[in-house]
């Protein structure tokens, strides 16, 4: 556990995916593919969050809050580019994500976009209700960077180095900015019962974008017949520490809505920081910026 502040900023990675298998984890597509969800949510999610916070900018009055916000619009950007960089490895190995990926598109550009609203307070409204939809996904996000730096089942199965890679420095990445979006949500609103609903909408909509994503890469797996997903292959997975586990995913719950929350108070960041010293791409990502910076 650690609250010290850390100073955010983008690590520009980069992945070379010619190699990864289609079942990343060797021999086991259920695995594989719950994890895979992420490169189908992320692309158009982490983009949305960074066109949410670009217009909540005016609202912040604490410098330093403004600069972690700014960190934050620049690690979250890299990370759905990252994501959005499988997604034609997948097509390449017969596995077109575009019929789920069209759906979630939509659900963040259009449902959750900046909708026609007049100005003032119903436009206010709609901007607080999404600042504090993303305080409750980031507790997710850093959760689950939380359990993949110390998911050791994944490396013991012989998973792909480089997904892991991608895995663990976005997760380290999560880790590290967690408290950013539960601050801004205080700074500019922080309404408890704001709080209570847009967490109850956040965990719906993941589990049900969650488990439709797994079923969808089951179905259309090319190598599967008749390839299925069930609570039940998830939950066996949890308790062999290859998915968080059920339990853990329960008792995350009340954590978020205790009125004694904050972020900081949930997993290390010097564990974060000590992956990404030692990532392989965040270390080319940091001597390419220092040879660029020598040549400039
Ligand atoms: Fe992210
Ligand atoms: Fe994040």
């Amino acid at each position: 556990m650690s609250n010290k502040h850390v100073p955010l900023k983008a690590r520009k990675v980069s992945f070379a995916w010619e190699d990864t298998p289609l079942h990343w984890v060797p021999g086991d597509p259920f695995t594989t593919h719950t994890i895979n969800v992420l490169h189908l949510l992320l692309p158009a999610g982490e983009r949305w969050f960074v066109h949410v916070y670009e217009q909540v900018l005016p609202y912040i009055r604490d410098e330093r809050l403004r600069e972690d916000v700014i960190g934050f619009i620049g690690q979250e950007a890299m990370h759905s580019q990252a994501h959005d960089e499988v997604l034609p490895h997948l097509r390449d190995q017969g596995l077109d994500p575009t019929p789920y990926t069209a759906q979630v598109d939509w659900l963040f550009e259009k449902l959750l976009g900046d909708r026609t609203l007049p100005p003032g307070r119903p436009r206010r409204w709609w901007l607080m209700e999404r600042v504090a939809l993303i305080a409750a996904i980031e507790h997710y996000t850093a959760f689950l960077g939380d359990w993949v730096l110390n998911a050791e089942a994944l490396d013991r199965r012989g998973a792909d180095p480089t997904m892991l890679d991608l895995l663990r420095w976005h997760g380290a990445e999560e880790v590290e900015h967690r408290s950013v979006a539960f601050d801004l949500f205080v700074h500019v609103d922080g309404d408890y019962a704001r709080r209570v609903r847009t967490w109850a909408t956040a965990f719906a909509a993941l589990v049900f974008l969650w488990q439709r994503g797994t079923r969808f890469f089951m179905a259309n797996d090319p190598t599967l017949v008749d390839g299925r997903a069930t609570f039940r292959d998830f939950h066996r997975r949890g308790r062999q520490g290859l998915l968080p586990s059920t339990g853990a995913i329960t008792r995350s719950i009340p954590g978020y809505l205790s009125r004694a929350y904050h972020p900081s108070k949930e997993c290390s960041t010097e564990q974060a920081v000590a992956y990404l010293a030692t990532s392989p791409a965040a270390v080319a990502a940091s001597a390419a910026e220092k040879s660029q910076e020598g040549a400039a």
